[in-house]
């Protein structure tokens, strides 16, 4: 779990970055906890945005495919404001990282569609039309072949899982893309997450017609994305 200050006018980290290892389970008591560290360890007295790895609705998260499941249908805002006396705004985390991509980064001025996917532990997506947020799409969550949601096939943890290499795990990632496409003509696709930052190992395998670039944002695009939606108040 990962905070900074933020200067939403420039995108830049006003702060250093602080790490608080995901708590074994990361059950959302233990994970407020954390949340309260973090505000304590910044003496942080504003608003907190924060991105978060499922479909999220003015602060209740509604989904956990990769999360404990007791998360859902819980009011997370709620939790972390009590904990911290803190107002909070959480955003889906693709979303957020969307978010910062559109605003200061590969996305920036961008008409049309633009559709960030985050690649990671799971397939996150956030798309934009004519730079407004549509909230909560969920590509990495629709069903593919035998698998449950696209992601299980496609993610990074994917490739981890089933020792693929980038060239294996490339055609998958690229089987996704072509669905994106497909499903929704995007104007440009940038990519996040982790495995973003590898793209050269697999872009070879790109067979789509709409440009893909990776976010030059990195690991920070969620913390800025996060800071952004809290400006917006969404
Ligand atoms: C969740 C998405 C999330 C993505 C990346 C998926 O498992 O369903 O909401 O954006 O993981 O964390």
């Amino acid at each position: 779990i990962k905070g900074a200050i933020v200067n939403i006018k420039t995108g830049e980290l006003v702060s250093e970055k602080h790490r608080i290892p995901t708590p074994k389970g990361a059950k959302p008591n233990d994970v407020a906890d954390v949340i309260a560290e973090m505000v304590t360890f910044f003496k942080w007295k504003g608003e907190v945005g924060c991105g978060f790895p499922s479909i999220v609705s003015r602060g209740k998260i509604l989904s956990a495919n990769n999360i404990d499941k007791s998360w859902k249908g819980l009011q997370a805002d709620e939790l972390f404001s009590e904990r911290t006396g803190l107002e909070f705004h959480i955003v889906n985390d693709a979303d957020a990282a969307g978010l910062a991509a559109m605003t200061f980064g590969a996305g920036k001025d961008k008409e049309g569609l633009v559709i960030m996917i985050t690649i990671g532990t799971g397939l996150g997506s956030g798309m934009f039309y004519n730079g407004t947020l549509v909230p909560n799409i969920e590509l990495g969550s629709v069903p593919y072949k035998k698998y449950k949601y696209f992601e299980h096939y496609a993610a990074d943890s994917a490739r981890k899982r089933e020792d693929l290499s980038y060239k294996k795990w490339g055609k998958r990632f690229n089987d996704f893309l072509k669905f994106v496409e497909f499903l929704a003509s995007p104007d440009l696709i940038i990519l996040g997450g982790g495995a973003s930052k590898k793209i050269d190992k697999f872009k070879d395998q790109f067979t789509v017609n709409v440009p893909v670039v990776a976010s030059e944002f990195e690991n920070e695009a969620g913390i800025v994305g996060a800071a952004i939606a809290s400006a917006r108040k969404l």
